[in-house]
């Protein structure tokens, strides 16, 4: 009944799309010179020539993964919000935690990964430091070589602070340290007219350069070099990732709602928002190498829909919380609130169904019977029948849940649920009649943050 409700509006957000898809803009976005924006995620997984994606970009990729496979020991993905959260979801699904304590040839010849430049944190920067001096001793006692550090700086506006600060805390460290060559690739927005501050240092220090398209805001460049450079680095499986986009995108033309997974998802979260008052939003993977999924999404969901004002400039406050979980691990904590607390959750999950490695638990105290009686159930199953039975308790008091399924945990399948989930707040931006595209929340911040340490340092300098 809520969907029927809908079907206007919902008419209205796919011709949008529509649009969208086929002009690169999307219905009255006007950016601050008054100029129509430019929304061109859905070109992303199209990999033609004159697109984001190229055939000419996806080869300076393999150059780039040919180079770190032959002359890098270290990557350190240097970047913040949409310019780090996706290269995480790619680094943990690719990689998982023992990544760095794998040999060379257990990585398959590619560099070991550190993240940095997502926060202003004076100790873990201190002890990436630290840490990447210990390997270069080692590196020089072992194989009496330097250890080879690229830096991949990763910023759209070329300016952000918690980024660049870092950058050069790390970039001055590890320049004096006598054993670490350093090299520097910067990812930033190409424009040659209004060149950013990391795009000027890139010329003239002679770095190489990729692309932050213009039209892909922060939290849609996962499948553009943002992401991408990263994935090169690790040899994430580029081709998959974006077919598995692309197939999605396919889906998501379709003009019947039940065959468009991300109209539905919208429509369904909006009318759960809208008309029954849950307004927050779980998202619970279950496996831990899919928190950064929830993390990335969590980005996607807030800076897209959380806005004041609607397209009409009237104050409409819309957007729902979003709220990371991962199953099982929150299930003894947050689910309490979940099944107990305000009814205004929706909790979303995400399964895989059939796991790469299973594990069986095995039979090793015959004597403890409440242990005996799972033995001979594997991991994966008993993960999923936590799951079903939290998804159960949920419904059984009236409690929002829904589930993603993934048939497996690969490239492909992840194309396709961060897709979606991009198309979905972009049908749900329509429907809630908000700009699901810019920021401005964020960016009323960083025009307070960057005088107020300019005022700190002059303050310092005179005294
Ligand atoms: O989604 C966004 O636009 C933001 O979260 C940005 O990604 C974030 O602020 C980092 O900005 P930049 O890439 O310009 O350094």
């Amino acid at each position: 009944a809520d969907l029927k409700s809908y079907e206007e509006d919902l008419k209205k957000a796919h011709e949008a799309m529509k649009v969208m898809r086929e002009t690169g803009f999307i219905r009255a976005h006007l950016s601050k010179d008054g100029e129509p924006e430019k929304v061109l995620f859905s070109q992303t997984p199209y990999v033609e020539e004159g697109h984001i994606n190229s055939p000419s970009s996806l080869k300076r990729l393999q150059e780039l993964t040919d180079h770190v496979k032959g002359n890098v020991d270290v990557v350190v993905s240097m970047g913040i919000g949409g310019s780090y959260l996706g290269n995480k979801v790619l680094f943990d699904v690719q990689c998982g935690a023992y990544w760095n304590e794998l040999t060379k040839e257990e990585r398959n010849g590619f560099p070991k990964v550190y993240f940095s430049g997502n926060n202003i944190d004076p100790r873990s920067t201190g002890d990436l430091i630290h840490h990447l001096e210990d390997e270069s001793k080692i590196l020089q006692y072992h194989e009496k070589r330097n250890l080879k550090v690229l830096l991949l700086v990763i910023s759209k506006s070329g300016g952000t602070l918690d980024t660049m600060s870092n950058f050069m805390v790390v970039y001055d460290a590890l320049q004096k340290y006598p054993g670490i060559d350093v090299e520097v690739i910067a990812v930033t927005d190409p424009n040659m007219e209004k060149q950013t501050l990391l795009k000027k240092l890139a010329i003239e220090k002679g770095w190489p350069q990729f692309a932050v398209p213009d039209g892909v805001g922060g939290r849609f460049t996962v499948f553009t070099e943002v992401g991408l450079t990263l994935a090169a680095c690790i040899g994430f499986d580029i081709k998959s990732f974006l077919d598995g986009a692309k197939d999605m995108d396919k889906a998501c033309q379709n003009d019947d709602i039940w065959q468009n997974p991300a109209m539905l998802n919208a429509a369904l979260k909006f009318a759960a928002s809208e008309k029954h008052g849950r307004d927050i939003e779980v998202m619970m993977p279950y496996g831990d190498y899919l928190k950064s999924v929830s993390e990335w999404y969590i980005q996607l969901l807030a800076e897209s829909l959380g806005k004041q004002f609607n397209k009409e400039g009237k104050e409409v406050c819309y957007g729902r919380t979003p709220l990371v979980a991962v199953g099982t691990t929150d299930m003894h904590s947050q689910t309490q609130q979940h099944q107990e607390g305000k009814l205004n959750k929706v909790v979303q999950f995400v399964k895989i169904e059939k796991w790469a490695n299973d594990l069986v638990i095995p039979n090793t105290f015959p004597e403890a019977k409440k242990l005996a009686d799972i033995s001979g159930v594997t991991m994966s199953e008993a993960l999923e029948v936590a799951r079903q039975s939290n998804a159960d308790a949920l419904a059984s008091n009236k409690r929002y849940n829904a589930c993603f399924a993934l048939p497996e945990l690969n490239a492909y399948h992840l194309g396709e649920l961060l897709y979606m989930l991009a198309m979905s707040v972009a049908y749900e931006g329509e429907l809630a009649d908000v700009d699901a595209f810019n920021q401005p929340g964020v960016e009323s911040y960083k025009r307070i943050m960057g005088p107020k340490l300019q005022a700190l340092k002059a303050a310092k300098a005179a005294k």
